[in-house]
Parts: C-alpha cells; sequence; structure tokens
C-alpha cells in the first residue's frame, strides 16, 4: 500500500511540537514490504540551511487559489529510508517560524493542501490513503472530495485525519475563506466546514476524512464531552464510530540512554544506579546549582503554555522551595510562563534553573538527569516529554489526563507496582501533595523508588506496536 503522509512539520526539519516528532519517525517503522510510506511538508524559509541545501528540485506546476496563479515548486530528499516532498513557494513560506499570524497561516496552508493534492498526478504517485495531520491540513479530505469530480486520479484515495490537539482548529470568516480556497459554496453549511458562522479547517477535514484518530485513546473518549471537546463534542460522538486513539511512541534510536551523544553519563536499566546520577552531577555544574548527589532533581520541558498545567505550578511553587528538591526547566512559550520561571529562578538560585530557551542536547541533558519529570497538563492529547523521561529512567509526575493517564502507571506502594505518581483533578495542592509522596519514595523508600525507575524503562514506548496499530486501519479502510 502506499501512503502519503501530509503534514506542517517533522524533525528532523522543522519542529515546533511533538507533532514533528511523530510525523519524522512514524513512517519508519511500518513493515517496508506492504508500505511505501512518504512524506509531504511545506519548504520553510526558516528551515535550516543544512537541510535546504540537500533538497533536489524535482518539478514545479502553477496553481490557482482563487483569483491568483501561484507557483508551486517541488522538492524531494530521501532521508534514513523514506522520501520527503517539499512544496516551495517563497510567498507563502517565508518568515522565522512556520506559524504565524492566523489570517495568513488560513491562506498558507489552504495553498499547502491543495498544493499537495495537485502535485500527486504529476509525481506519478498515487496514494491509496492521505495520512492528515491536525488543522494545517484539514482542508485535504475536502479538496480531495472537490477534485474527485472531474480527474479520475483522485477517485478510491481514502483519508486519515489524526488530531494531535483539538484546541487549535483553524477557525477564520468563512466569506474569506470561501474566496481563497476557491471551493464551492457547497462545503459551506454546517455539516461541512462551518461551525458557529466560521469556516473551521480541522472540522472539515473530521467530516470528510475516512477515518478520524487521535494519539492516545484516552483522548479519543475526552473529546466527546464539552470539558475537552473545544466545542465540537457533538461532532467527536457523531462521527464515534470513525473514531479511535492510537498512543504515540517515540523514535528509540534517537532517545537511548545507552547511546546518548548528548549526555555525559551513558547508561542502561542494568547501570542506572550508579551511573544515572553522574548526568545530574554534570547538570547541576553546568547549572550552577548546588552539587548534591542526593538532592531530588525534578525536570519540566515544555512549550509554556496553559495546557501544560503551569499556572498550577506557579501557585504552589514557593511551598515546594522549600523543600529538598532542585527544579530544571527547560521551555519557550507564553510571555508570562517564561517570567514566572525567571523569577523563581532568581528567588531560589541554588534550587530553580530556567532555561528559556528551545535547545534538543539540553532537553535530552534533562531526561537524563533528572530524578523526576513534572507534566501537570490541563490536558494532553498523548504527550512525549514523559515518554522520553520513561526511557531515561527519570519517573514521571503527571496529571491523569489524555495520553498521560495512558503511559504513566501511578505507583501504588502496596502492591509495588507503577512507573510514575499521578493526580487526577486539576489542583494545584494535589499537585503538591503528589510531588511530596513522590519525595517521600525517594528520600525514604529508595529501593521502592528504584524499582519504579526500572519498571518504567522497562516499558516499550517505541513505534512498533503503535505503527501495527497504524497499518491495522490502514487494512480495515
Ligand atoms: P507538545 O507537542 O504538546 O508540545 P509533546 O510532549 O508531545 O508536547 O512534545 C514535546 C516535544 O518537544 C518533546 O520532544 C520535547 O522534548 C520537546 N521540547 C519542548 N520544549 C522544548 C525545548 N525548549 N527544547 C527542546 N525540546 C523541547
Ligand atoms: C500535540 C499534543 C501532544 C502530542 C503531540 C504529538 O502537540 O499537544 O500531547 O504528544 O501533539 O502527537
Amino acid at each position: 500500500k502506499k501512503v502519503l503522509f501530509v503534514s506542517s512539520e517533522s524533525v528532523p526539519f522543522i519542529k515546533t511540537g511533538g507533532l514533528a516528532d511523530v510525523v519524522g519517525s512514524l513512517p519508519k517503522y511500518f513493515d517496508k514490504n506492504k508500505y511505501d510510506v512518504r512524506v509531504m511538508l511545506p519548504k520553510y524559509m526558516c528551515m535550516k540551511d543544512e537541510w535546504k541545501d540537500k533538497l533536489s528540485y524535482r518539478l514545479h506546476f502553477y496553481m490557482d487559489l482563487n483569483w491568483r496563479q501561484q507557483y508551486v515548486g517541488l522538492l524531494e530528499l530521501q532521508y534514513e529510508g523514506i522520501t520527503f516532498y517539499f512544496i516551495d513557494n517563497e510567498y507563502y513560506f517565508n518568515g522565522s517560524q512556520p506559524y504565524g499570524d492566523i489570517a495568513y497561516d488560513i491562506e498558507k496552508f489552504a495553498f499547502f493542501s491543495k498544493a499537495a493534492l495537485s502535485a500527486l498526478p504529476l509525481l506519478d504517485f498515487r496514494p491509496d490513503i492521505i495520512h492528515c495531520h491536525d488543522w494545517q491540513t484539514g482542508l485535504v479530505p475536502i479538496y480531495l472530495d472537490n477534485f474527485r469530480y472531474n480527474n479520475e486520479f483522485f477517485r478510491g484515495i481514502k483519508t486519515v485525519i489524526t488530531i494531535h490537539n483539538l484546541k487549535f482548529q483553524g477557525i477564520w470568516d468563512k466569506k474569506t475563506v470561501m474566496d481563497i480556497t476557491g471551493l464551492p459554496a457547497y462545503y459551506f453549511s454546517p455539516d461541512k466546514l462551518e461551525a458557529y458562522d466560521d469556516a473551521n479547517y480541522l472540522k472539515g477535514g473530521i467530516v470528510y476524512a475516512d477515518r478520524v484518530t487521535t494519539v492516545s485513546s484516552s483522548y479519543a473518549e475526552e473529546i466527546k464531552t464539552p470539558f475537552y471537546g473545544e466545542k465540537l463534542e457533538g461532532l467527536m460522538q457523531a462521527r464515534s464510530n470513525c473514531l479511535s486513539g492510537i498512543v504515540n511512541g517515540i523514535d528509540y534510536g534517537d532517545f537511548n540512554p545507552a547511546t546518548d551523544t548528548n549526555i555525559a553519563r551513558t547508561y542502561s536499566v542494568e547501570n542506572f544506579r550508579k551511573e544515572k546520577v553522574k548526568n545530574k552531577m554534570a547538570l547541576q555544574e553546568e547549572l550552577g546549582l548546588e552539587r548534591d548527589p542526593h538532592r531530588m532533581m525534578i525536570g519540566i520541558v515544555s512549550r509554556l503554555t496553559d495546557q501544560k498545567g503551569f499556572d498550577l505550578i506557579d501557585c504552589v511553587m514557593d511551598e515546594l522551595c522549600q523543600d529538598a528538591v532542585q527544579i530544571v526547566v527547560l521551555g519557550t512559550g507564553d510571555e508570562r510562563y517564561e517570567n514566572m520561571f525567571r523569577h523563581f529562578a532568581w528567588k531560589y538560585p541554588d534550587k530553580v534553573s530556567a532555561q528559556i530557551y528551545y535547545s534538543e542536547p539540553m532537553s535530552h541533558k534533562i531526561y537524563a538527569s533528572c530524578d523526576a519529570f513534572l507534566m501537570p497538563s490541563l490536558f494532553e492529547p498523548c504527550g512525549l516529554s514523559q515518554l522520553m523521561s520513561l526511557r531515561y529512567g527519570t519517573v514521571p509526575i503527571v496529571r491523569e489526563t489524555g495520553g498521560l493517564k495512558d503511559t504513566v502507571e501511578a505507583y501504588n506502594e502496596y502492591e509495588k507496582t507503577g512507573t510514575g505518581f499521578s493526580f487526577t483533578n486539576y489542583n494545584a495542592h494535589e499537585m503538591l501533595a503528589t510531588v511530596r509522596y513522590a519525595e517521600q519514595i525517594y528520600y525514604d523508600k529508595k529501593r521502592d523508588w528504584n524499582k519504579i525507575v526500572e519498571r518504567g524503562m522497562e516499558k516499550d514506548f517505541s513505534w512498533k506496536n503503535s505503527a501495527k496499530l497504524y497499518e491495522e486501519l490502514y487494512e480495515n479502510m
């Protein structure tokens, strides 16, 4: 079977969040004898030259987008056995970041979606399945429906849309979107692209895709309720026959404490008891924290947004800093949270370190060095950071929501089971109590703590299992 992923980001080329990790790693894990999986991305100007220089020109054509004639270039790169295509257009894909002003992004991703489809007949690549990701590619199933009327090539192609985050839907004024996309008025009704009088790309994709998936089973259930449904819970209920969750994996090649070149000391489940702590000491040194191998270090690596539960942390940080802990934060995002962590790092210089930037190597050091990882999300479609933590023997402390609930099993001190700590309600003191419970196990029951670490490291969150589930999904379409 031939499958085309269409996505707005993918590692190693361009990344703003976990979506890029998924799109860049999952295709490698399909059975190569049965699946030819290729990936279509925008060629952003802000992509590193290192990558731009490697792309080779494949073809170009011109495409109508409403009244404009647009250049569509198509470039190609073979990378780690996967074919990546890049849509080139300097007007749309300039800018210092993949996303910007929504008014502009709305047009940018209409262009991308239409161009991605229009390129296929010229490429002579006819996928059996087009797999779309998030709102940026929500128009793909709609354009596909539209193209089918007068082009044989597109008939019979099936679509999947994966929701990585329902919060972002690509909503804009209906009339403007009608003009931009050139799609007939027919598509702009409340049972199709329209939601609450506006045009909604993600909704359109969900209505028109043959299958809808989320990145964890719990999130697939949660989004049928008003709290998580982002005003589309009715649609999610209506589509529940075609809606399922497949939990994300991580790239076990890139994330492997036994071979990681970013960290001071490599280690495995056999020797983490002696070796892991050396990473902690190296990081304490590097970040200017008090050097103490016995001090419990809690890590955070995240986009700094409301989704991730930072208002809970804000609320109890002073209390938490009375404890024998060190807190290391790596992240960028909302100014409010960037400044909040800067403030606490200033207030508690030997306890809190705030690294307000983006750095892959630093993220690996944190996963490898910390004892625990804090992720108290308000909602979490899947979450990859907790999987990386588990892999590096760093015990996740999470709120029981979405993928966090599905991947972290709460420690049970009587049955001696579990891989992390968790709490239920979105409540700062419930979180604090859970962190303190973890502290207690860490300091008073080190053997039990190490067992939690061991169980976490032995879990398998590689793509192996989930890639199989995607294969099954494709087979059943
Ligand atoms: P989301 O996609 O909602 O941001 P995920 O947990 O799915 O959350 O994925 C986040 C990814 O981004 C992880 O790979 C994490 O390590 C990475 N990440 C987030 N912030 C940073 C940062 N400041 N520096 C390096 N990596 C980061
Ligand atoms: C989104 C979600 C995150 C998920 C990621 C990859 O960014 O916020 O929970 O892990 O997509 O699917």
